[in-house]
């Protein structure tokens, strides 16, 4: 690492990004306030122009590196671009930038600070795929990162033919990044997740066929364009070449950004960060899985190295705890702002979600505090089975999967404050 920038998102704090081995390479901002030079020039040195590709050409390479969606599920992108390719028909880009999750940042670094990454790798795409407007949804509550989008945008030449960006500031908070909730914001509706029966692939924006991505997404496909599948794949490890942004947060909004290899043990990245690796990490944000002090040793930066943990990188989000921190009560505090943030349409979030905020926030309080008898922890994990595969979208399984990975993680803790006692 060689410096940093302090980048601020317009929403109530600073984001520090590290300077990276690949995405983040360009970015020398000597920690001076600012991001650096996210201008096209500085761009250019650093990365080539978008040609058009033949889009097999495209499939090939990100195949071969092997490159899986940013937003949260892996999803392998040169599927999609194959899916895409497939349809024969006429298509929609999306660049979803959308970053609902308060304590992620990275997509809004990557817009702050190297823009043109982003919209080179969408670029690609358009241009392989005869596309002439590339949607890119940014997040509302962060109007800097509308602004340097808007500034990227103006700067880039029009190329050999017109192709256009639409901006979309988003509206829906947590799960306005849903992509159903994307696709109801491009078409003027409200911006949350509604019931599908086809993949977005398949029947997207319009009822046309749709390729929705994560902004990280196509900022490696960038990558890998421009330094070629060789140097990508030396990043890395075989199976998961190539590096990954993640949002190191104790705190909510804001933290570090930082860009790692695959492979990365989790401890040289929370050290990295300013943490001390002996406390307890949740590891991909709000929907992600509690690993103790002794997983947080063993855990590396892949999906591989996290199977064993039974943990997953989401979107890349870590929220390690600050000593004396109580895994339960910000377990807790987290199920109450998921529930809150559920979009009234399906039983789960109508109903579960509700509930299963009142049993963990009943379990976080001392006996005191209590409102209601003992809580019993069979009846919380009841209500996890509950909600999960009940919804529209994943946010009823994601916040059950918080809540079962901290009553396996952490019994000890779980007991003692079924007993109405805090350990921390
Ligand atoms: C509740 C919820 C919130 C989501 N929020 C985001 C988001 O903010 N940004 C994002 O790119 N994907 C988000 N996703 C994932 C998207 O639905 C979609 O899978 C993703 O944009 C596809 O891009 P990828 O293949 O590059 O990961 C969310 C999913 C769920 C269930
Ligand atoms: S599960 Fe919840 S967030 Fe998802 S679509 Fe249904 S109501 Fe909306």
């Amino acid at each position: 690492m060689t410096g940093y920038a302090m980048l601020d998102a317009g929403y109530r704090t600073e984001v520090a990004a590290l300077t990276g081995p690949l995405l983040l390479r360009s970015l020398d901002g000597r920690g001076e306030r600012g991001a650096g030079d996210p201008g096209l020039a500085h761009h250019r040195r650093f990365w080539p122009e978008p040609v058009r590709v033949p889009p097999e050409r495209l499939v090939l390479e990100a195949g071969r590196a092997r490159i899986a969606g940013r937003g949260g599920a892996d999803f392998p992108f040169a599927r999609k671009l194959q899916v895409a390719i497939d349809s024969g028909r006429r298509r929609e880009l999306v660049v979803n930038a959308s970053e609902g999750e308060p304590a992620s940042a990275k997509d809004s670094t990557l817009l702050l600070a190297v823009p043109h990454l982003v919209l080179d790798g969408a670029e690609l795409v358009a241009e392989a795929l005869g596309i002439g407007v590339v949607h890119v949804v940014v997040p509302g509550k962060r109007p800097a990162v509308t602004e340097a989008v808007r500034r990227a945008v103006a700067e880039r030449p029009t190329g050999r033919r017109s192709l256009t960006f639409e901006i979309h500031p988003t509206s829906g908070g947590f799960v306005g990044g849903q992509s159903r909730a994307v696709l109801e914001l491009l078409s003027g509706r409200d911006n949350l997740p509604v019931t599908s029966w086809e993949p977005e692939a398949v029947a997207g924006l319009r009822g046309r066929p749709t390729l929705m991505s994560n902004a990280e997404t196509f900022a490696h496909l960038a990558a890998v364009h421009g330094v070629g599948v060789g140097a990508y794949t030396r990043l890395g490890t075989p199976d998961e070449p190539g590096t990954r942004l993640l949002s190191v947060a104790a705190d909510g909004p804001g933290g570090v950004v930082v860009e790692v290899a695959h492979g990365e043990p989790l401890v040289n990245v929370l050290q990295l960060c300013g943490y001390e690796p002996d406390h307890p990490v949740l590891l991909g944000g709000y929907h992600g899985s509690w690993l103790s002090p002794a997983q947080v040793r063993q855990a590396t930066i892949s999906r591989a190295g996290l199977v064993p943990l039974r943990a997953r990188l989401g979107a890349g989000v870590i929220l390690p705890l600050l000593p004396g921190d109580c895994p339960v009560g910000f377990t807790a505090q987290i199920v109450g702002y998921l529930a809150e943030r559920r979009a009234q349409r399906c039983g789960p979030c109508v109903f579960g979600l509700p509930a299963l905020a009142r049993a963990c926030e009943q379990l976080a309080l001392p006996a005191a505090g209590r409102t209601g008898p003992r809580p019993d922890v069979e009846r919380v994990r009841e209500l996890c089975t509950l909600v999960t595969g009940r919804g529209a979208c994943q946010h009823p399984d994601g916040t059950a999967r918080l809540v079962l990975s901290l009553l396996d993680t952490f019994e000890a803790e779980v007991l003692a404050h079924q007993h109405g006692t805090c350990r921390a």
